[in-house]
């Protein structure tokens, strides 16, 4: 059977773009921001961005598209009979643990959505009311649960459609959306007086707040809002046609994901200092301080329904990259049909996804190294699976596979100059730059 394959420039990047700009950027992003002292945290996150990011991302897209096949088969297709075949298997794992605990996230976003078209958060008058709203909500056992299985059906469903018909698709009509709908925010929440502290917050950095600790946080959350290191980038690049440029496609993704990161920044800060509110409320900063924010600003019900519709948009494109990768392989490894695959992954996640939902409530006093199920599945993987996975993955392309393989797929056959020549310099970071950061960090990480 022939693989699918995305059909334009527009579908690959609103696609990827897509995986890369998700809760990462509108919920993790900004609840980091606040814990890790804003502007600081920004410039370390930019350079992590450029010099290992982006450089870990072409060896995705080197690996995907020259192996043409699903992330667990490719290590093993490039490097048939060596144990580099076992790299797969964080692509097997990793992907799946973070749609369990994402889609979590994922239907709560839903249900804000639906309280918003009613305009449930109205009745609220202080923040403390909204506190506790939120707080019952999430310790519920059953409601939660609800928002989950909807979430992880409609991504299931978008899947199912395929590479084409239902992932290429759907990017392409939700991520223009999607950023006019944040852009819209982000203008509304500048022009709220009191509004220029959380400008000054975004765009001052205070140097004494940098610490290893800062930056180890930074380096993840790189990895995690670029979807790197767990098969995703690796399996859309297999869909790629081999004529795009990869270097190119991949800075289109970085720099969009940067630039939403920083508008969906834009669209929370400022709202934020201006209501006189701590950026420090961490995972809750966007469930329990924003809605308080929509119930008290000028056309706050209006803003709060198209926030909540945007995250809802963008976790949506990020979890179907992470569905597609356990699909693509039950497809060509396991020859299942799309439509069994799709449901098989469905049924996974959701069970355990159940259990991630539950930490918050009737289980959060089940805890695995002193973290709730779900604390843990976050912190397992953008902290360590990604990380690992990332690491494996500028190893498998900078030492296994042939410099001028890699070459080659970096620079379509040596038809793009411009590719041709930066590639030593690329090269250079891929074999020698990007792994030692990677363990360096990870090791001071695990020490201090
Ligand atoms: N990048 C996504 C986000 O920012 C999350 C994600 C991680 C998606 C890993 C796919 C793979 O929300």
């Amino acid at each position: 059977m022939k693989r699918e394959n995305f059909t334009s420039r527009f579908g690959v990047l609103m696609a990827m773009a897509g995986s890369a700009i998700g809760l990462g950027n509108m919920w993790r992003f900004p609840y980091m921001l606040g814990e890790y002292g804003g502007a600081a945290f920004i410039l370390v996150y930019i350079l992590c961005v450029f010099l290992l990011s982006l450089p870990i991302l072409f060896c995705e897209f080197i690996i995907g598209r020259r192996s043409q096949t699903n992330a667990f088969g490719a290590f093993g297709k490039l490097a048939p009979g060596t144990a580099w075949k076992w790299v797969g298997l964080i692509s097997l794992f990793a992907p799946l643990i973070i749609v369990s605990y994402y889609s979590v996230i994922g239907g709560w976003s839903l249900q804000y959505f639906f309280k918003a078209c009613t305009f449930g958060f109205t009745d609220y008058v202080t923040h403390e009311e909204l506190d506790s709203m939120f707080n019952d909500f999430v310790s519920s056992p059953l409601i939660p649960i609800l928002g989950h299985t909807f979430f992880l059906l409609i991504t299931a469903l978008i899947v199912m459609g395929g590479v084409k018909g239902g992932i290429e698709r759907f990017g392409k009509v939700m991520m223009p959306i999607l950023f006019v709908v944040v852009v819209l925010i982000a203008v509304r929440a500048m022009t709220l007086e009191g509004a220029s502290e959380g400008i000054t917050y975004l765009f001052k950095p205070d140097f004494s707040k940098l610490t290893p600790e800062v930056c180890a946080a930074a380096l993840g959350q790189s990895f995690f809002s670029l979807s790197l290191g767990c098969g995703t980038m690796l399996t859309y690049a297999s869909y790629v046609n081999k004529s795009e440029n990869i270097a190119k496609s991949s800075a289109a993704i970085a720099v969009s994901d940067l630039v939403f990161a920083m508008i969906a920044g834009c669209a929370i800060m400022p709202a934020v200092f201006a209501f006189g509110l701590s950026p420090q409320s961490g995972p809750g900063l966007v469930f329990k301080t924003l809605p308080f924010i929509f119930s008290q600003m000028p056309l706050g019900a209006l803003v709060g329904i198209l926030f909540f519709l945007a995250l809802l948009i963008a976790a949506l494109t990020s979890s179907i990259s992470l569905f597609e990768v356990g699909v693509a392989y039950l497809v060509e490894e396991k020859g299942m049909k799309r439509r069994t695959a799709s449901l098989s992954i469905f049924l996974v996640t959701w069970i355990v996804g159940i259990f991630c939902s539950l930490s918050f409530g009737p289980l959060s006093e089940f805890e695995i190294l002193g973290n709730t199920l779900f604390d843990f599945f976050d912190k397992l993987s953008a902290n360590f699976l990604m990380t690992i996975g990332s690491f494996l993955v500028v190893l498998f392309a900078g030492w296994k596979m042939k410099k001028a393989d890699v070459m080659d797929e970096f620079t379509n056959g040596g038809t793009l100059g411009g590719n041709v020549r930066m590639f030593n310099f690329i090269w250079f970071i891929i074999r020698w730059i990007a792994p030692l950061v990677i363990i360096a960090i990870f090791l001071s990480n695990l020490f201090i």
